[in-house]
C-alpha cells in the first residue's frame, strides 16, 4: 500500500514516517509512506501556494493550482489501474473512526492533502477530492498530525505489520467494545493483587471474565458504543446485574 502526503511542512513527518512500526512496516515492504511538499508546484518563483479570498474577510485561502498540480503529477506517477482516494484533511470532514480505518486499509492507494492555518479553495473540495476527514470535534492548527494520526491507524491494520496479528482483530473499537483490563507481573504489587481469575488457568472463565469486565468498563464510559450492539441474552443479564 502508498500513503502520500501534500503538505507545506514535510519535514513533520520525518520521525513519525521512519520510528517504530511504521518504520518496520515501510522496512518490510508493506507500506510506503512519503511526504510531499506542494510548494514546489506553486508555479511563481515566490512559491505562492494562498491568496486572499474573494469577497473579502480575513485568512488566506489555499490556491487550487498548485495542489491540482500536485495531486496529477503523483497521479502520474500511479500504477496502471490503481485509482486512489484523495483525502482532504478539515474540521468539516467526516469524523475519522476505526470503522474508516478499516475501509481505507483495503485501498491501494491514499493521498492526504494538508492545510495549515488557511481555508481550501471550495473548487479543491467539489472537483479533486474523494473524502474530507476529520479527527475530531477541535480545530489544530493544520492537517498535518491528524494525517499522521489516520496513516498510523491504517498502517497498523495492513497485514504482517504487528507481530501479533491478534492485537488487531482484539482491539478496542474493532470488537465495537472498549478493552478489558490487562495485567502482568508482579501477581502483587504495593498490596494490589491481580484478580484470582487470570491465575485460575480456566480458559473459558478467563475468556468470561474478559467479556464481561469489557462490557461493564464500555457501558460505564462509552454507552453510546453498546447501542449498535448485539448482545447475547448473558451479556444483557450482566449488564442488568
Ligand atoms: N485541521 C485542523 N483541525 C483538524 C481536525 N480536527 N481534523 C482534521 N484536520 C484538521
Amino acid at each position: 500500500m502508498r500513503m502520500d502526503v501534500l503538505t507545506l511542512f514535510p519535514e513533520m513527518f520525518e520521525g513519525v514516517f521512519t520510528s517504530s512500526i511504521l518504520g518496520k512496516a515501510q522496512e518490510k515492504g508493506i507500506v510506503s509512506l512519503s511526504a510531499v511538499n506542494f510548494r514546489q508546484y506553486a508555479g511563481n518563483k515566490h512559491g505562492t501556494v494562498d491568496d486572499t479570498p474573494y469577497g473579502g474577510g480575513g485568512g488566506m485561502v489555499l490556491k487550487p493550482d498548485p495542489i491540482f498540480r500536485a495531486v496529477e503529477d503523483l497521479l502520474g506517477r500511479t500504477e496502471q489501474g490503481t485509482v486512489p482516494r484523495i483525502i482532504l484533511m478539515c474540521p468539516q470532514g467526516e469524523t475519522f473512526t476505526q470503522r474508516k480505518a478499516e475501509e481505507l486499509a483495503r485501498e491501494e492507494h491514499l493521498i492526504f492533502i494538508c492545510g495549515h492555518y488557511e481555508g481550501y479553495d471550495e473548487r479543491i473540495r467539489e472537483h479533486l477530492v474523494t473524502d474530507e476527514l476529520s479527527i475530531g470535534d477541535y480545530v489544530l492548527t493544520g492537517g498535518e498530525v491528524p494525517a499522521m494520526v489516520i496513516i498510523d491507524s491504517i498502517t497498523r491494520l495492513l497485514p504482517g505489520v504487528l507481530g501479533n496479528e491478534l492485537s488487531a482483530v482484539t482491539d478496542s473499537f474493532s470488537t465495537g467494545l472498549l478493552e478489558y483490563p490487562h495485567y502482568t507481573r508482579p501477581v502483587e504489587f504495593r498490596g494490589w493483587k491481580v484478580p484470582d481469575i487470570l491465575l485460575s488457568g480456566h480458559h473459558a472463565n478467563i475468556e468470561d471474565w474478559r467479556r464481561r469486565e469489557a462490557l461493564r468498563r464500555t457501558w460505564l464510559r462509552r454507552p453510546d458504543l453498546l447501542e449498535r450492539m448485539e448482545l447475547s441474552p448473558k451479556e444483557r443479564q450482566w449488564l442488568e446485574e
